[in-house]
């Protein structure tokens, strides 16, 4: 069969939305390097291998480092703003971002002044007509019950204005079961009028997924892959509609799945899962959304009408208000 898949260049100009993406993911190494050198601190390995990583759990410790270095508002104000021009490069109309508080070590105890900087860089952005970002404020799986009320409920007191949703992400293997441990934050949150989103079924298996959805109150699941491993849990996300938010490099990167071959992505998307693509970290993992979208039309065989679709489900599965949602379709529909 001929190859008839969109071009990066179509793909780039395709109007999309990413829903699975973290601010801790985005640091381009020689800014780390310059950082580094300014705080006379040791980098954790020599810069050949500084983006080599061996699972999950040794990226998760990279990111406490990294974040460390970020202990001005400027610059979080100045990450915020090359988000937003990554964003524009690759032809994404809306983000949601989200940031995980316990890996920013200079913000510990002061996690208004740190949304506030970001805010600050946002803001600047997009009245310098780059794309509109909501944050997805999260938890790690490894904290405790109270830690994550305490989270929710200042969230709720304050609902700062960039705030859409609650998250929470981390390792699962190391952390166990932790649906239980997280229900009473999700239920606040949702009560606060705050979105879900959960990281599962990457680090934990199906059973991550169906917890994610009965006891989180999941509007949309990241990364959620492994659900395939339980044909109930695939029908559980098909009936409520409940969309994946699928990463494939970073899959590959960080061990999920040895190959895209063995990537059940296109076997959940035939089986009616609701299905987007992102990019997870990708200055760390090495990926753009652009570029995912051609991997997986390349190896999936797909056609206009199928990463049409994919791009659809980005943008109604997004957190951005109805108006940005709307105009986002409409520059879709005339790709
Ligand atoms: N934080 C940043 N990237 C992550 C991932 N892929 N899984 C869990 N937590 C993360
Ligand atoms: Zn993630």
């Amino acid at each position: 069969m001929p190859n008839t898949s969109p071009t990066l260049p179509r793909l780039i100009a395709l109007p999309k939305a990413e829903v699975h993406v973290h601010l801790e993911g985005t640091f381009e190494p020689a800014l780390l390097e310059q950082w580094a050198i300014e705080a006379r601190q040791p980098m954790p390995r020599p810069r050949e291998q500084l983006l080599q990583f061996s699972g999950l759990a040794d990226f998760l410790d990279f990111l406490d480092w990294a974040c460390g270095l970020a202990h001005t508002p400027q610059r979080l104000a100045a990450l915020a703003r090359a988000f937003c021009e990554r964003l524009q490069r690759d032809g994404t109309g809306y983000a949601d971002l989200i940031v995980n508080p316990t890996h920013w070590s200079a913000w510990h105890g002061r996690l208004r002044q740190l949304l506030d900087a970001l805010d600050a860089g946002f803001r600047e952005a997009e009245q310098d007509g780059l794309p509109k970002v909501g944050l997805c404020v999260s938890l790690l799986r490894t904290q405790t019950a109270a830690q994550a009320v305490e989270l929710v409920d200042l969230l709720a007191a304050w609902r700062h204005p960039r705030v859409v949703a609650l998250s929470v992400d981390g390792n699962e293997a190391t952390a166990g079961r932790t649906g239980p441990r997280f229900a009473e934050a999700f239920r606040r949150a949702g009560r606060a009028g705050l979105r879900r989103t959960v990281h599962a079924g990457e680090s934990s298996g199906a059973d991550g997924v169906r917890d994610a959805v009965e006891l989180l109150g999941a509007d949309r699941i990241d990364h959620g892959v492994r659900a395939m491993e339980d044909p109930a849990v695939v029908a559980l996300l098909v009936e409520r509609g409940i969309a994946l938010g699928v990463c494939p490099s970073s899959n590959l990167a960080l061990g999920v799945y040895p190959s895209l071959d063995a990537h059940p992505l296109e076997r959940l998307r035939q089986a009616g899962v609701r299905l987007s693509l992102n990019t997870d970290d990708p200055s760390l993992l090495g990926a753009s959304l652009p570029g995912e979208y051609a991997l997986c039309a390349d190896h999936f065989g797909w056609d206009d009408t199928t990463v049409r679709a994919l791009a659809q489900t980005s943008i109604d599965a997004s957190f951005a208000d109805a108006d940005t949602r709307a105009a986002l379709s409409a520059r879709l529909a005339a790709w």
